[in-house]
């Protein structure tokens, strides 16, 4: 048929319900190894085409031409006789894949399963045409038409094996340190994927840009900033050669203690869901495939491998699920599955979860993949809706097996692979695969995420206005605390990323603070510690010695060092392994902080009953900052399972320990053990440090004795007293693997805070943490900036807020209780859970709702956050519109200063609502940006979503009506506007 001599190389498996052909031109053949699918087609050759198919289709076809990537895609047959024709078309100019032109539907005959002329023997009989941002095109959208025939091309000519092989990681011949891989099919144009974490910035063996921790973009309440922040880390992804980005995170906040809190977007619903979408569309914009995570409901860190999460219909459905349908909505290319169990199944083969709610109700079209290691069967999880087991394939590798002996129907791993490879079609990796990808280089430093550094930042008191600093208070101030010269650039395990660059916020401060600044710096808490001294150790049977005794390597001699200090130039050659035995005798009683530093090498500790190691069994190879994974964070208690009165190793979280966060002010891994020593009592020590790399290993024991504790402080304090004001850092350590064991800061933090504002009352604290933290010195201290783990810019925009350069954007998207008591899962049936079980008893009650019910007044509420400015709401009307209703009123900036606003719409429940509602549930938010005395108009839509609970009689969103309230403030606690409106049932 036509000139162009087409051929139709017909794929028709056997097996295949929907058999399906390709057409390539003459001369070209699938068997011949080029893979005709996809590969750009000469302008000829589309002209062609579409002369020849012109009499069936011409009153429907319209094909961009002229544009260089424009592919035949494929044909492929629906059911029954019907051919497919799809051009998708790649436009680099206005972005991946964004159109995908659908020509016709024509009927034809086959001649035969082989390579065959087709006649097509009817006009086509329809045409469609799909034409949106990449982005906001759904998976479904895109995989339509043509992409669709070039997936079905695919999986039809792929053996079992290489199909399989798709459904599981491997091994990365090729690793750049990412944390997952899955090899491709090469000779079939499928190139492998390389997955990397994560939702703080991209996460390989090289640096890249460490963004402010999530929760600090949720502080923003901004989604153009959100897709700005995936924007950098889909951008970074493409230039570490990785196409599936393990991020964004979007676990509801539920315990304020939960490791993971600084990696989510937050506690409220609709915040979550708006900042995820954006999010999304900004990463996948660029290329990737985004990984929302961790589906469902893992909201806790400590058991997160076994506890079950035990929920009711609506309260899952109003608190931990609307962001991940929102994800979902967005077009999100793969889902990430949980550890945990829901109800007694694991999520990650969960079938309410993956096969009813996630495709069948939400119609999700991209793939699930496993959390690391969270797969518990083969047949049972894939045919759940768990498409990739990751990182190996202990139970994905032998699903040929299952398909064999007729387990598993092998249809069923055909529409896996199908939905793994419309994820890659969506994202344009069928198309240029990785080697033609434009490789962006990533810029050393990010404006991008300084911005939104300074619009999370959360001014969470300012009494006096004594922030900014102005020329008198730095003419004489006192900056205090270790995380002042060291940055808190993010938080621990796989969200932990190597920054570009990072920098010393007091530097920066002294740098910029101007001529007749004077700035002393004490530390206050010495995190680093000082070198054990020789006279309190002594050898392993050597009682007249002092120090340790290092076990000789086979065949060498025992001998003793006086000091654990091999750093520098001191440093022990490269691969030595070494293991060093005795007793450590105190001379006087009290808790003592014992810690282990090393370099090119990991490090562990036993001390008496307690230990520091440093990584875990179950370390990976992703590579992160030094300090990330092993031991024990100072001052906090030791991990889960840790048994006191043996010698132990902090084993009990494999793949995160945690060592401290912060590397030593000379860069090594520091991990700390709090040890109690009785005077004169000798406890036992062992100490290993096992090479790791080529280079040469570092190792050291330092402590931290109450002697030195008090000192710090006391020094810290008579600085603050001798100046003008006095600016305390101070951080919280959390991290993935384990949650905080309580809400107080690491070490003596609350005492230090609490000494500098007893002797100077214009004290101002700067938080570097990721989580609610308990205050006690609360009303004591002038000021408070949560900076939250502000990423490789945080010391540069901390600055720029202190000084008055830049204002303080954000807002808290997560409570901070005055007590750990008061928080929602205080009861232990909810948190940790007992025999296995987290009772989700709190019901919709999570965050703000749950203090607004209880009428608990927290120490900051949800939606709080000051500026160098004031604002005022006023003229509010509430009008049907749409679905819903606008909200307006005027937002006035009444200060003397530019600044931006987060006015905040919540709605009251309905009287005698069928179902539990929240006091107040935010329904929607803008962000506002004013000039000195300058008003804005603002109007907000409520949609029926908003208005609605989950009804589990109906199972489906069910708008309450009757009178409701709408109120309008800066916080959930502070409401300065307010209406009752008469809902109706809105359809
Ligand atoms: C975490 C995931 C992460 C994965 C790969 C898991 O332990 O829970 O969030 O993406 O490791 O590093």
């Amino acid at each position: 048929m036509g000139r162009a001599g087409f051929i139709l190389d017909s794929l028709i498996a056997a097996k295949e319900a929907r058999p399906m052909i390709v057409v390539m031109p003459a001369g070209h053949s699938s068997r011949s190894g080029a893979n005709p699918i996809g590969r750009p087609a000469t302008e000829d050759f589309v002209d062609d085409f579409v002369k020849d198919v012109k009499p069936y289709i011409e009153s429907h076809y319209r094909v961009l031409k002229g544009r260089a990537n424009t592919a035949i895609a494929g044909l492929s047959m629906g059911g029954g006789q019907t051919l497919n024709v799809a051009i998708p078309h790649l436009d680099q100019t206005e972005g991946l894949m964004k159109r995908t032109i659908s020509i016709g539907v024509l009927t034809v005959a086959l001649a035969s399963a082989g390579v065959a002329a087709v006649q097509a023997t009817k006009t086509a009989l329809a045409a469609s045409q799909a034409a949106a941002p990449a982005a906001k095109t759904s998976a479904a959208a895109k995989t339509a038409g043509g992409a669709q025939a070039k997936i079905e091309a695919l999986v039809a000519q792929m053996t079992l094996d290489e199909k399989i092989s798709m459904l599981h990681g491997t091994n990365d011949p090729n690793s750049y340190g990412q944390a997952g891989y899955n090899p491709g099919v090469p000779h079939l144009g499928i190139p492998p994927l390389r997955l990397a974490d994560g939702p703080a910035g991209l996460r390989t063996a090289q640096p890249a840009t460490a963004l402010p921790a999530p929760i600090a973009m949720a502080s923003t309440f901004s989604p153009a900033l959100a897709k700005q922040y995936g924007q950098i880390i889909g951008r970074d992804a493409r230039a570490r050669h990785q196409n599936v980005v393990l991020a964004p995170m979007v676990n509801i906040i539920r315990v304020p203690q939960a490791g993971r809190n600084f990696e989510t977007l937050g506690e409220d619903p609709l915040l979550a869901s708006r900042l995820v979408a954006a999010e999304i569309e900004g990463i996948q914009r660029e290329g990737t495939i985004a990984t929302v995570k961790h589906y469902a409901f893992n909201n806790q860190e400590n058991q997160r491998r076994s506890v079950s999460a035990e929920v009711d219909e609506q309260t899952g459905r109003e608190t931990e699920l609307p962001a991940f349908e929102a994800a979902v909505r967005a077009g999100v290319g793969s889902v990430m599955a949980a550890y945990n169990k829901v109800n007694g199944a694991w999520a990650a083969e969960s079938v309410p979860l993956l096969t009813d709610i996630l495709r069948k109700e939400w119609g999700f079209k991209g793939f699930v993949m496993s959390d690391w290691s969270a797969t518990h069967s083969g047949a049972p999880a894939l045919t759940a809706g768990m498409e990739m087991e990751m990182p190996n394939g202990r139970y994905y590798g032998k699903l040929a097996e299952a398909v064999k002996s007729g387990e598993l129907k092998e249809s069923v791993v055909n529409e896996a692979v199908r939905r793994i490879l419309s994820a890659m079609e969506a994202a344009g990796l069928l198309k240029d695969g990785d080697a033609t990808r434009a490789v962006a280089e990533i810029p050393a430093t990010s404006p991008g995420a300084r911005d939104i550094v300074v619009a999370g930042a959360v001014l969470l008191k300012n009494e006096r206005n004594v922030l900014p600093l102005g020329k008198d208070d730095l003419a004489s101030l006192a900056v205090i605390g270790p995380t002042a010269k060291v940055l808190v650039v993010g938080g621990g395990g796989s969200a932990n990323v190597r920054p570009m660059h990072n920098g010393n916020p007091l530097e920066i401060l002294q740098q910029r603070a101007g001529a007749g600044a004077k700035i002393a710096y004490a530390k206050g808490y010495d995190v680093d510690g000082e070198p054990v001294p020789s006279d309190v150790l002594r050898p392993e049977g050597r009682p007249d010695a002092r120090g340790l005794l290092r076990k000789g390597a086979a065949g060498a001699a025992d001998s003793v060092d006086a000091a654990i200090n091999f750093v520098g130039p001191n440093a022990l050659p490269a691969g030595s392994s070494v293991t060093w035995t005795g007793t450590i005798i105190a001379r006087q009683t009290g808790d003592y902080v014992l810690k282990l530093q090393t370099a090119g090498g990991r490090g562990n500790l036993s001390a008496g009953t307690q230990g520091a190691r440093q990584g875990g069994p179950g370390q990976r190879g992703a590579a992160g900052a030094p300090g990330t994974r092993g031991g024990t964070a100072p001052g906090t208690a030791l991990p889960e399972g840790m048994a006191p009165g043996a010698i132990a190793e902090a084993t009990a979280i494999p793949g995160f320990g945690a060592a401290a966060l912060l590397p030593t002010a000379d860069g090594l891994t520091n991990t700390s053990t709090p040890t109690r020593l009785e005077a004169g009592v000798a406890v036992p020590l062992t100490i290993t440090v096992t090479s790791r790399s080529t280079t040469p290993v570092q190792v050291r024991l330092t402590w931290v004795t109450p002697d030195t504790e008090k000192a710090r402080i006391d020094e810290a304090a008579a600085a603050a007293r001798a100046a003008k004001t006095a600016v305390v850092f101070a951080y919280d350590e959390g991290t993935e693997g384990r949650d905080r064991a309580s809400l107080s800061m690491p070490g003596p933090q609350d005492a230090l805070i609490a000494a500098v504002a007893a002797a100077n009352p214009r004290t101002v604290v700067v938080l570097n943490n990721g989580a609610p933290i308990t205050m006690p010195w609360a009303d004591k201290v002038a000021g408070i900036l949560q900076m939250w783990y502000p990423g490789q810019e945080g010391a540069d925009a901390t600055a720029a807020i202190l000084l008055g350069e830049a204002s303080p954007g954000g807002r808290l998207p997560v409570t901070f209780p005055r007590r750990a008591e008061d928080a929602p899962t205080a009861p232990a049936e909810r948190y940790p859970g007992v025999n296995g079980k987290g009772a989700y008893s709190e019901g919709i009650f999570i965050g703000y709702r749950w203090y607004d019910k209880q009428n608990i007044e927290p120490l900051f509420p949800f939606g709080h956050g000051l500026s160098y400015t004031t604002f005022s709401y006023s003229a509010l009307t509430v009008r049907p519109a749409g679905d819903g209703f606008d909200v307006s009123f005027t937002v006035k900036n009444t200060g003397t200063r530019p600044g931006v606003d987060v006015p905040q719409v919540y709605v009251g429940p309905a009287p005698n609502a069928s179902a539990p509602m929240a006091v107040k549930k935010l329904v929607g938010f803008d962000r506002v940006t004013l000039a000195a005395g300058q008003a804005k108009p603002v109007t907000i839509h409520v949609d029926a979503r908003s208005l609605s609970y989950w009804s589990v009689t109906a199972h489906k969103w069910t708008v309450a009506p009757g009178p409701r309230a709408f109120m309008v403030g800066a916080s959930s606690r502070s409401i300065t506007l307010k209406a009752d409106v008469v809902v109706g049932e809105i359809r």
